[in-house]
């Protein structure tokens, strides 16, 4: 057994410890938010937050994160940053097929909490990990810079 504290609750899984993060989410704990694209930390599908810092959870392993603070999208709705940026994802209708959403939307939470008023640089530079096949970046950058005036 091993404990994750994920969006604030201590959770037991039964699981290797080897066992990446992305999975024990997904089939231990049934916490499907958080998407496989490549299982090689290069899409971005799978970004949850590690002490409010973007992790690839495809190559994280559970062993390595006891004692740290995960948060998934699903506790987004709950957070005042992740509600903005949830919100803002809506007006703009930045989603085209989803699939890589989940992980641009932990990817912007995490650039909006450390960075108020991120300029075009700052954005490419924090999303630039998320791939998306649809193509949405100018609606994902769009609805950053309105979550952030949300936000001021
Ligand atoms: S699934 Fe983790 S980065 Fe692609
Ligand atoms: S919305 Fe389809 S991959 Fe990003």
């Amino acid at each position: 057994m091993v404990t994750l504290n994920i969006n604030g609750r201590d959770l037991q899984v039964d699981a290797d410890p080897s066992t990446p993060i992305l999975w024990a989410l997904r089939d231990n704990l049934n916490m499907t938010g958080t998407k496989f694209g490549c299982g090689a930390a290069l899409c971005g599908a799978c970004t949850v937050h590690l002490d409010g810092n973007p992790i690839r959870s495809c190559v994280t392993p559970i062993s390595s994160v006891q004692g740290q603070k995960i948060t998934t999208i699903e506790a987004m709705e709950n957070d005042k940053v992740g509600k903005a940026v949830q919100d803002a994802w809506v007006k703009h209708d930045v989603p085209q097929c989803g699939y890589c959403q989940s992980g641009q939307v932990m990817s912007a939470a995490a650039l909006l909490r450390t960075n108020k008023r991120p300029s075009d640089a700052d954005i490419d530079n924090a999303m630039s990990g998320n791939i998306c096949r649809c193509g949405t970046y100018q609606r994902i950058r769009a609805a950053i810079k309105d979550a952030a005036k949300t936000l001021a």
